[in-house]
């Protein structure tokens, strides 16, 4: 955390990057909490990577946000990593320490946890298994989250089984590799379904599986935030199956990196998600 005696800065790392909402969800933090200063995109090109983060010290950053393509790339580059970025594989947060050294954190299991439990507060980990479909960066973050929670069954499904077999064996006894075919028994007694795969993005394929197995307590999640509501999302308010959409997660992640680099751990107010909606 910085002494805000000077210019705070901030920014988000990737390419592209014009289309990140992070810019817009921490500017809006700093100016509720009237600090001066300033969160920017940075494009940066994978071969540009290493300079760019020993920029950060000497230009007086705070530190920043990773996005793609760079979360995997960072993790050689840093001083430290933090655990859970270890066990994710990624890093979406580096924090700048006041003698220059760079730590690697990844707040992207924070940020599904947090969402998850904002949009239903009666949520338990010993609800009963979870179903993750996809098994990319962004279901590693979900499977740490939920470990971390105490889940004690997680059924993967993946279009590549030997992806979902790879998460199992990184992530321990309590995630069971399926093959996507399988993704509809897999809902059979399920407390939780979490899509984390590319399909029901805007300009992606929807995807495709039928929630009739899943008990009617079953939360239904998706990571896809664009659109907000995903035909997974749809299907699932449907059958009136409480849903959770991915904008939670963007949002959430973003309160222990501003904390980290400013001081204060900020809100997702109704306010904050209105704007963000408003921008997607
Ligand atoms: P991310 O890091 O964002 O999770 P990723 O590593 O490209 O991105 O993973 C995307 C996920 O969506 C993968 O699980 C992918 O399945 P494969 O591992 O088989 O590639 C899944 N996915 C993408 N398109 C799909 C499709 N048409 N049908 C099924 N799964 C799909």
């Amino acid at each position: 955390m910085q002494h805000a005696d000077h210019y705070l800065l901030a920014g988000v790392m990737g390419f592209p990057i014009m289309h990140s909402r992070s810019p817009a969800i921490h500017n809006h933090w700093l100016a509720e909490y009237g600090l001066l200063g300033h969160y920017a995109p940075l494009a940066v090109k994978p071969e540009g990577l290493e300079k760019a983060l020993r920029a950060l010290h000497p230009l007086g950053y705070a530190g920043v946000n990773l996005t793609i393509p760079l979360k995997e790339l960072a993790l050689p580059l840093l001083d430290e990593i933090d655990p859970v970025a270890r066990a994710i594989g990624a890093v979406n947060c580096v924090v700048v320490e006041k003698n220059g050294r760079l730590r690697g954190v990844n707040y992207d299991a924070f940020g599904f946890v947090a969402s998850l439990q904002e949009a239903a507060p009666g949520w338990r980990a010993d609800a009963g298994p979870a179903v993750v479909l996809g098994a990319g960066g962004a279901a590693r973050a979900v499977l740490a989250g939920l470990i971390g929670e105490g889940v004690k069954e997680i059924r993967v499904a993946n279009r590549t089984l030997e992806r979902a077999q790879k998460l199992a064996a990184e992530f321990g006894p309590s995630v069971h590799a399926l093959d996507w075919d399988q993704r509809e028994d897999a809902l059979s007694g399920a407390a939780l379904l979490v899509n984390t795969t590319s399909m029901g993005m805007l300009g992606q394929p929807p995807l495709d599986i039928a929630l009739g197995g899943l008990p009617a307590s079953a939360l239904v999640t998706d990571i896809v935030y664009a659109p907000l509501e995903t035909d997974l999302l749809a299907q699932a308010r449907h059958r009136g199956l409480k849903g959770v959409d991915g904008l939670g997660m963007l949002l959430h992640q973003a309160r222990p990196a501003f904390r980290d680099w400013f001081g204060p751990m900020p809100q997702v107010t109704p306010e904050l998600r209105r704007k963000i909606e408003a921008s997607l």
